[in-house]
Parts: C-alpha cells; sequence; structure tokens
C-alpha cells in the first residue's frame, strides 16, 4: 500500500497525473492556493457551464462541470440527522436500505442544554453521518429566533436569545465542515413563522433586526465560517430573502465578508434579475410547492437558467454576477466534493448514539419537583404510564426534518428497561389525523373511552407518569404549518386534570419543541419537558425520571402563562400575528399551495426589540416559567462575586468570578447565567439581556469559581440614527443567576 502511495503523492505534489505524466490543471492541484484554483477552473467555463452550476439539476443535487471532472453537489437535510434518500426528481423517499442513520436531538433540545461542548459533539457526529452518506451540504443548522410559540418550526431552532442561539451554531458548524461537509445555516433571515411564509413580508425596525434576528446568522458566518448559508422564503423590504439585496449584499457579503455559497429555499426564488444581481448563487426547489405538488417545469426553466442565460447573452444583466456565483459555487465543490483529504465519515456508530444520548440527557428541563422525583428503581409500587407520545416515534413527520433512524428507544421502552414489570401502560388521548387543510377531530366517543380507562386505572396506580406534548403533525410541532393553539392539543389538559383527580402522585413529562399553556402546573407534583431527543430519547427520559441523570436542560425560550402574554400576540393585533393580507400580489401564488397568500401579507414585529424575556421583564409580565429555567435534583448556592473593578474602561475588561456551591447531596450541573442591564440610557433598552454563560459540573459539596468577563461589546445597542453599535457611558448592573427570573447576584459597574 505505502509503496503505491508515495510515488502518487509525490506526483500529485509536482502537479503530474500519476498516468500520462501530464501537469494537473492548477484548479486540481489541493496543494494550490484556493482563490488560485478557482480562479483558474472559472476560466476554463463556458458561459452555459457557469449558468448551469447556478441551479439544481434533482430535487437535491446541482451539477458539476463533467468536461472537467469537477463534481456535482450532493445536499440533504438537514439538521437533525442525515434524511432518507429522496428520489432523483420527486419528493418520494427513494426506498434504499442503506439510508438509515443516527436520529439526534432536535435543535430546540441542543440549545436547552445551554452547553457548547454538546454542540461540537452533535455537529461531529451528524457530519460524519452525512460524509459516509456521501452528502457535501447538510441543510442546517436553524438559528431562526423563536418569536412566537406558534411557530410550526421553532423545533428546528435554538429559541428565543440571539446570544444562546450564537453561541451554540458555533461548534455545530466547526465541528461538521471538519468532515468535508458544508453547513447550511437556515433560514436568513426572519423566517419566524410558517403560515404564508412563501409571501409574507416582515415589517421590522433595523434595530431589532440587528440585535435579535440577525446575531446567531453574523457567528454562524464569521466565527463559525459556514460554507453555505439558505434565503428563507419570506420577505423583507417587499423582497424576497432569497435575493435580497439589503440582507444578501450588503449585510451578507459585505458587511460579514461572507466567501460562501448563498442556496435558496426550496422554491424560494422568484425574479431572474434579482437573483442575478442580490447575491444569490445557487437555486433549488423551484416550480414546487416545496412539499406537496410536483414540477411540470425542467430544471432548465428555473430562473437562475435559461432565462438568466439569455439575460447575460441580451447584456441586460452584468457578465460579473454569473463569474462570481461561479466562484463562490466552485469554492465550495472545492471544500467539500472535490476535497480529497476529507474523512471517510461513518454512520450508526456507538458513539454516535453515544452523542445524542448526553445532549438528550442535558437538554431535558425540569419545570418543578417537589421531591416526588426522581422516583427510585428499587421501589415496588406499581407505575402506570399514560399518553400518547410515550410510544409514538416521534422522528416521524414534521417536514423536512423527518428522519428515518436505525434505531430508536421509545420513553416507554426506556422506562420498562428501568422499572421492568412495575410499568403498565394506557394510551389516555388520540391525535387527530392531520388532513390537508384542518386536523379532523377525534370522536367524543373515543375521546371518552381513552380518558375513562386512564383515569379507572391510573385511580389503582401507585405513581402516574404522564407523557404528552405536541406532535410532529402538521398544526403541531411541524414545518409548513402554524399551531392554531397555545393549548396543548387532543383535549390534554382534560385528561391531565381527570388524571389528578384520582391520583395526586402524577409526574407531568411533556414532549413539545414548544411552550404551552399549563393551567394544571400549581397542581403538579413534577413537571419536566422535553424536546424531540431522537434515538436515544426514551433513554434520556428514563435516566431523567430515575435520577440516574440529574436534569441539567433550562429553558431556551420563555413559557408564558397564557398567550397574549407573549410579545408577538400582547396586542391581539393580527398586524402583529399572522399578519395582514394587503391586496393582489404581483405574481399569482402556486395554486393549492398552503405556503403563499396570494394577496400580499405583511407581519409588523410591533414589539421590537422585546422578544421572550426581553418583554417579559420589561413590562413585567412574568413568565410561568421564564427563559433560562430548570431545575435540578441539587441545588446551587451562588456566593458572592469578586470583582477586579467597578469601572469598564473601553478596550479592557471588568471580571466576575463567582463561587458557586452544590449544597445537596448528588452530583449536578448548573448554567450560569449573566445578563447585563444598562441603568439609563438614551434609548429604550430591555431591563437585561444575556451576554455570557457557563455550563459547569459541580460535585456535591463542593464549590467551583465561574468566571466571566465583561467588555464594552457587551453594552452595546444598535443605534438606529448613527446606524452602527454604541455603548453609552453610564452605570450598568450584571445579574448572575440560575435563570432570568432567578437572580442571584447583581454586581453594579460605570463604563
Ligand atoms: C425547507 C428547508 C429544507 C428544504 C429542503 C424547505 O421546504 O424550508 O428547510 O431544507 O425544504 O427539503
Amino acid at each position: 500500500m505505502k509503496k503505491v502511495l508515495i510515488p502518487v503523492l509525490l506526483l500529485l505534489a509536482l502537479g503530474m497525473s500519476a498516468r500520462g505524466q501530464q501537469p494537473l490543471p492548477l484548479y486540481m492541484r489541493t496543494d494550490a492556493p484556493l482563490e488560485e484554483r478557482v480562479e483558474d477552473a472559472l476560466q476554463r467555463l463556458t458561459l452555459e457551464e457557469k449558468v448551469a452550476l447556478c441551479h439544481a439539476q434533482s430535487k437535491f443535487t446541482t451539477p458539476g462541470v463533467a468536461r472537467l471532472g469537477i463534481p456535482e453537489l450532493m445536499m440533504s437535510d438537514g439538521p437533525h440527522g442525515v434524511r432518507a434518500e429522496i428520489e432523483w426528481n420527486s419528493w418520494d423517499y427513494a426506498g434504499w436500505t442503506n439510508d438509515s442513520i443516527t436520529a439526534f436531538p432536535a435543535l430546540t433540545a441542543l440549545a436547552a442544554t445551554w452547553n457548547p461542548e454538546m454542540s461540537a459533539r452533535y455537529g461531529k457526529a451528524v457530519g460524519e453521518e452525512a460524509r459516509y452518506r456521501e452528502k457535501d451540504v447538510l441543510l442546517g443548522p436553524g438559528v431562526n429566533i423563536y418569536r412566537t410559540p406558534l411557530n410550526g418550526r421553532n423545533f428546528e431552532y435554538m429559541g428565543e436569545d440571539p446570544c444562546l442561539a450564537g453561541e451554540m451554531v458555533v461548534p455545530y458548524i466547526r465541528e461538521l465542515q471538519k468532515n468535508g461537509v458544508a453547513a447550511c445555516v437556515k433560514h436568513y433571515a426572519l423566517n419566524n413563522q410558517e403560515q404564508w411564509r412563501g409571501s409574507v413580508d416582515v415589517a421590522v425596525s433595523e434595530r431589532a433586526l440587528r440585535e435579535i434576528y440577525l446575531p446567531a446568522f453574523r457567528k454562524a458566518v464569521v466565527e463559525g465560517g459556514s460554507w453555505t448559508i439558505m434565503g428563507s422564503y419570506n420577505r423583507y423590504l417587499g423582497q424576497h430573502c432569497c435575493h435580497n439585496e439589503v440582507l444578501l449584499n450588503d449585510i451578507l457579503r459585505k458587511e460579514w465578508g461572507f466567501d460562501g455559497c448563498v442556496i435558496t429555499d426550496w422554491g424560494g426564488a422568484h425574479d431572474t434579475r434579482e437573483a442575478a444581481l442580490n447575491g444569490l448563487d445557487i437555486e433549488m426547489g423551484t416550480y414546487t410547492n416545496g412539499l406537496t405538488s410536483e414540477s411540470v417545469f425542467g430544471y432548465d426553466q428555473y430562473y437562475l437558467a435559461t432565462p438568466y442565460l439569455e439575460m447575460l447573452r441580451r447584456g441586460e444583466v452584468p457578465m460579473q454576477t454569473v463569474d462570481d456565483k461561479a466562484r463562490n459555487i466552485l469554492r465550495l465543490i472545492f471544500r467539500t466534493s472535490m476535497n480529497p483529504d476529507r474523512p471517510w465519515g461513518s454512520l450508526c456508530t456507538e458513539e454516535h448514539y453515544a452523542a445524542a444520548k448526553a445532549i438528550g440527557d442535558e437538554s431535558i428541563v425540569l419545570l418543578r419537583n417537589d421531591g416526588i422525583l426522581p422516583l427510585e428503581t428499587d421501589g415496588s409500587g406499581q407505575i402506570l404510564v399514560v399518553g400518547d407520545n410515550a410510544t409514538r416515534r416521534l422522528t416521524d413527520n414534521g417536514g423536512s426534518s423527518e428522519l428515518k433512524p436505525r434505531r430508536t428507544i421509545s420513553p416507554l421502552e426506556g422506562l420498562q428497561a428501568l422499572y421492568g414489570d412495575r410499568i403498565s401502560y394506557t394510551r389516555g388521548y388520540a391525535c387527530g389525523r392531520p388532513l390537508y387543510e384542518r386536523v379532523e377531530e377525534v370522536s367524543p366517543e373515543t375521546v371518552d373511552s381513552l380518558r375513562r380507562e386512564a383515569v379507572a386505572r391510573a385511580r389503582k396506580a401507585d405513581v402516574v407518569i404522564y407523557i404528552g406534548g405536541l406532535n410532529k403533525n402538521a398544526y403541531q410541532d411541524c414545518e409548513s404549518t402554524d399551531r392554531q393553539s397555545y393549548d396543548l392539543p387532543f383535549h390534554q389538559n382534560e385528561l391531565i386534570e381527570a388524571l389528578l383527580e384520582v391520583n395526586p402522585r402524577l409526574i407531568v413529562m411533556n414532549i413539545s419543541g414548544n411552550a404551552y399553556a399549563m393551567p394544571w402546573a400549581e397542581r403538579v407534583p413534577a413537571i419536566l419537558h422535553a424536546s424531540y431527543l431522537g434515538s436515544m430519547g426514551g433513554a434520556s427520559i428514563a435516566d431523567v425520571i430515575s435520577g440516574r441523570v440529574n436534569p441539567s436542560g433550562k429553558l431556551p425560550y420563555s413559557i408564558p402563562y397564557r398567550l397574549s402574554d407573549c410579545a408577538a400576540h400582547a396586542s391581539g393585533d393580527p398586524a402583529q400575528y399572522p399578519g395582514i393580507e394587503r391586496g393582489e400580489q404581483e405574481g399569482a401564488p402556486i395554486p393549492g399551495s398552503f405556503l403563499d397568500s396570494g394577496s400580499d401579507p405583511q407581519v409588523t414585529y410591533a414589539e421590537d426589540i422585546l422578544v421572550g424575556y426581553r418583554w417579559h421583564d420589561t413590562k413585567k409580565i412574568p413568565a410561568r416559567y421564564a427563559f433560562g429555567h430548570g431545575l435540578s435534583y441539587t441545588t446551587f448556592d451562588y456566593g458572592k462575586p469578586e470583582v477586579s473593578s467597578g469601572r469598564l474602561n473601553a478596550g479592557e475588561g471588568v471580571h466576575i468570578r463567582i463561587p458557586v456551591t452544590n449544597t445537596g447531596t448528588r452530583d449536578g450541573m448548573e448554567v450560569v447565567q449573566l445578563y447585563i442591564g444598562d441603568d439609563r440610557c438614551s434609548v429604550m433598552r430591555p431591563l437585561k439581556e444575556l451576554k455570557h454563560f457557563k455550563k459547569v459540573l459541580v460535585r456535591a459539596g463542593e464549590s467551583v469559581d465561574v468566571e466571566f468577563t465583561i467588555t464594552e461589546q457587551d453594552l452595546r445597542f444598535y443605534d438606529e440614527t448613527t446606524r452602527s453599535w454604541v455603548a453609552e457611558a453610564g452605570t450598568f448592573k450584571a445579574y448572575v443567576g440560575s435563570s432570568s427570573s432567578d437572580i442571584r447576584r447583581v454586581v453594579p459597574f460605570r463604563y
């Protein structure tokens, strides 16, 4: 082996091909600088070849340049695992038998770990799987900000706070891309609802855009170094985000220096001239509605195909536009499909399952506990498990993030493995069948008989574990539809109340990527909240319930008491959500599509920067469970902080060291959160904003010092008059706490 390899490597280094001693063309020489290779390849391409690079040739691939040995790009969803193979030219699954994978927890779960090391493990593992499946671009992760609990896609994102989402997305991307697989951060930008997502025009202040909606994307690009980004379906300033001059040319390219590829969301391009001029590189999915209907148009009719070629030939758009796109695409190809140094990847390894399990473990949030948890495994009482989510495979459905896992452990199986035949199960409720435009209700007889059965059995049980929540069906946690209510679906509130009446020893474990109303919360002894946890979910859930794992997840979004306590719904004005249809819109929508409204909808983010806890804090509207909340089976005491100085000078930092002591009898992990508030400012500011956090393991009875450095950057707001970031002189406060509503220490300082 070695004997052959050494001369080959030598030839490659000399730029010779092994067979004919011909020097390798520069673009093929991996020892040459990337930009030189790009320019070399570019000047060999015909105009037709350049244009061909810019659009799909199948549902999930784009062509290379066969004549020059430049390979195609293979893409796949993302972001919670590598999706099963889709047919070349239809949305049907291809039915392969070698494409099952490890299902990782949803990104809301990852965010709930508040642990960037978990992001790194996630990115590495999913990257290895993508590579093994021979993908060049993985369509994820998503960092759209959680603005309303009705958004059907919140489970694919990382919560309501730009600092949390930004810190968590970077390690995912870096580790993923070490496999020679590009991340595709999505959906850039302002895709915060599914209703009318294909056409809704988002009216938002520049300040809210900069402070809330863009920072995680910026981090993904600037610090994560993402090689691609996906434009979103919606519009901003009246222009579709896939070819939006401000978002793509001005901010992404000029300000952030992005040198990767902008890829449309599937069917997100709408205009050739704008696509040519406004920074789009690759057009995917046009003439399909993205999910249900098939195209009668060929790929050569895409906006960036023949129509673009003709405009170029007629001189209606500059040649420079196609050269720039081809450059970006070639750069992506050299980084991925034409990168001979990338590793081979691996699939469904024990290490990947261990990563999925560890992320799941750290993501489960203990919302409330009067001491009933953990539920010891060596007891003898009968445990009744109730709820559809105890057995449901929550990797199915949900839209493009649907997965085909090789192995899954359901919550019921996880509990049975620990508690054996102490466990019995009854379903308790059934889900309505999702139809095209609505959900078919379950008959009252079925609701009643399932409930009666559960109540009768709960009466006799020693303890009841309820496992419900949302699921991945339409109008739940599911792409392309929003939820229709803040309540738990399928009459679950009534069921929980009925169970409580007959057995107060009730543990509620809800699985959901979103907040929901909990009118029974004060009467239930323990409540756990988990997101969709993938292959190992049942094992994580059972381990947390039994105390084998001490919970350490923290909410990445607030859980308001009622929908009207949430900023986006406070006014009750439909202009704020879901928006108002303003009349006829140019360009007919796709017939029958639920993605588009043909009548020019606009949504106005009237709450501005006061999203999530920023709203609850500033308006003094407490959430039922605040952003950052999550209990443990132990308790933590925050000692007196040591502060390096009471004054922060520009270019320096204030260092804060705070001892955190585990005052209980179990080892546990705590997420120490640091928020900054500006006492007085020339513009309105939220009471406080998350700027730093650290997750630490503290052994029972021991202390750990947690350190933070506050810099001038942490004090800034976006000044709309000067269009720049400003820190005003004055008094600030650092709030250090265990959640946004559980502040343990306040450190004032001057700037
Ligand atoms: C979704 C994207 C997804 C794409 C490809 C679109 O409908 O919005 O997130 O990556 O389809 O499946």
